[in-house]
């Protein structure tokens, strides 16, 4: 018998209407956001605001709040007895050679991104397991999620992301000039 210990789930859905319905917004909010030496391909709000305004993107908070509870229903949280708040959240379009390196968000619950708008050639992004520095594996037939390293997503317009975490993912070098997202933290009380 093999039994798994630990995975490190994926929450994975689509919502292409709500991508369309909510573009022009995101890009009136990028509109007016100053560009910062601190992310040198593109805008950011993290570097305005690290929680864009109360009444913006109101239809898009609520999905993601609705999100939140059938993944922590999935990992067996009793979500009667969870207040679930999204603690941080910024939009951002990368443009070409734009990329983030290795991280995780220290600190929250779950993490997230919405794809808005990207094109084909827009970049992925890559997860990382926790171990993948440690992890000794060759001679691999077939990569599933037991001899992994890395898993790329390929972005695509109404795709929302959803990890713990604790899971340490980057963004590759963008090879599009419109690569619009939502990111987000979810914090759990
Ligand atoms: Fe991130």
């Amino acid at each position: 018998m093999i039994q798994n210990l630990f995975t490190y789930p994926l929450f994975v859905d689509k919502n292409i209407k709500l991508s369309i319905d909510i573009k022009e917004e995101c890009l009136n909010i990028l509109n007016d956001t100053k560009i910062s030496n601190e992310y040198k391909f593109g805008k950011t709000t993290w570097f305005n605001d690290h929680n864009i305004k109360k009444t913006n993107l109101i239809n898009f908070k609520n999905y993601v709040l609705e999100q939140v509870k059938i993944f922590s229903d999935f990992l067996k949280l009793d979500i009667n007895r969870s207040n679930f708040k999204i603690s941080e959240i910024w939009i951002s379009n990368m443009s070409q050679y734009g990329h983030h390196e290795y991280h995780s968000h220290v600190g929250a619950y779950l993490s997230g991104t919405f794809y808005v708008d990207v094109d084909l050639n827009s970049s992925n992004i890559r997860f990382f397991r926790p171990d993948y520095l440690s992890m000794k594996i060759n001679n691999v037939i077939h990569f599933n999620d037991y001899n992994s390293k890395t898993w790329d997503i390929k972005p695509e317009n109404g795709l929302l992301l959803m990890w713990q975490s604790s899971l340490p993912h980057s963004v590759l070098i963008n090879e599009s000039n419109k690569r619009i997202s939502i990111s987000f933290n979810i914090d759990i009380i």
